[in-house]
């Protein structure tokens, strides 16, 4: 269901009452736990993660079929394994299209060669870093696509990366965001002070560095960031999959 009003969307999550009771548990018992580095928590669950992100399955398939048929060149920020570019494989392949020129940034290695082992034969170029620092240039694209990566970020630090990702994009090109998202303002709060709490725990991680930990934001806030980002729309998409949102941002 794609809507330009977020509050004709169904809820995000069926049973919200139960959904926070959940959390809270699952975030008490992480508390003792110091927060791991970004990659090096990839890394260590390398083993079996296209496997285990199939619970998102959906996403990928709602995702790629949003990438407009003509697109030439796609950003995608957080590729990882490269779910969403085998989605996009299959499509083209039922579609008779041709796959798109891919750039693909991605600061774990060890997902980032399993895209590769996946598709050895098509022209995708994936550089090693922060999507906050690799520069992605002036209107060089037709699509960008990150799914289930910048949940990881406060509002604060998508402002400038959604600004980044809106000059990338050529006049009329769309950025799809699709991405867990809180379900209420007190899930925001409470994965916040989770990340507050373990992020302090870990001291070997420099302040530049990013924990694997979960930053969900409410969608609506998330669509006026990217709107002050300079995006002249949001439109919101059910995925099928509970807490989960695809934001379709307009250039
Ligand atoms: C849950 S995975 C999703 C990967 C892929 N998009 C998918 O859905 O299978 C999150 C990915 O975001 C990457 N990531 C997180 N923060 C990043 C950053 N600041 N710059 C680049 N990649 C980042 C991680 O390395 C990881 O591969």
């Amino acid at each position: 269901m794609i809507t330009k009003n977020y509050t004709e969307l169904p809820p995000l999550r069926a049973d919200l009452a139960k959904h926070m009771e959940d959390t809270r548990a699952w975030i008490e018992e992480q508390c003792g736990r110091p927060a791991e580095e970004m990659a090096e928590f990839f890394t260590v669950r390398e083993d079996g993660y296209d496997e285990h992100m199939m619970q998102f399955a959906p996403c990928y398939d709602v995702t790629a079929a949003q990438i407009p048929a003509d697109c030439r060149y796609l950003l995608d920020l957080g590729c990882g394994s490269g779910l969403e570019l085998d989605a996009l494989d299959r499509l083209c392949r039922a579609e008779g299209r041709a796959f798109p020129k891919v750039f693909g940034v991605d600061m774990t290695k060890a997902l980032v060669d399993q895209l590769f082992a996946k598709h050895p034969d098509k022209d995708i170029t994936v550089e090693l870093g922060s999507y906050f620092d690799v520069p992605f240039g002036t209107e060089e694209f037709d699509c960008a696509v990150s799914v289930e990566s910048i949940h990881h970020f406060s509002l604060d630090e998508k402002l400038p990366l959604f600004r980044k990702v809106w000059e990338a994009l050529k006049p009329g090109g769309i950025f799809l965001q699709c991405d867990y998202f809180a379900a209420c303002p007190e899930e925001v709060d409470m994965n916040e002070e989770h990340w507050r709490i373990r992020r302090a725990m870990n001291r070997d991680i420099g302040d530049g560095d990013f924990v694997h930990i979960d930053r969900p934001q409410m969608a609506y806030d998330e669509a006026a960031v990217m709107e002050k980002a300079g995006f002249s729309e949001v439109l919101y998409c059910t995925v099928g999959v509970e807490g989960t949102l695809l934001l379709i941002a307009k250039k």
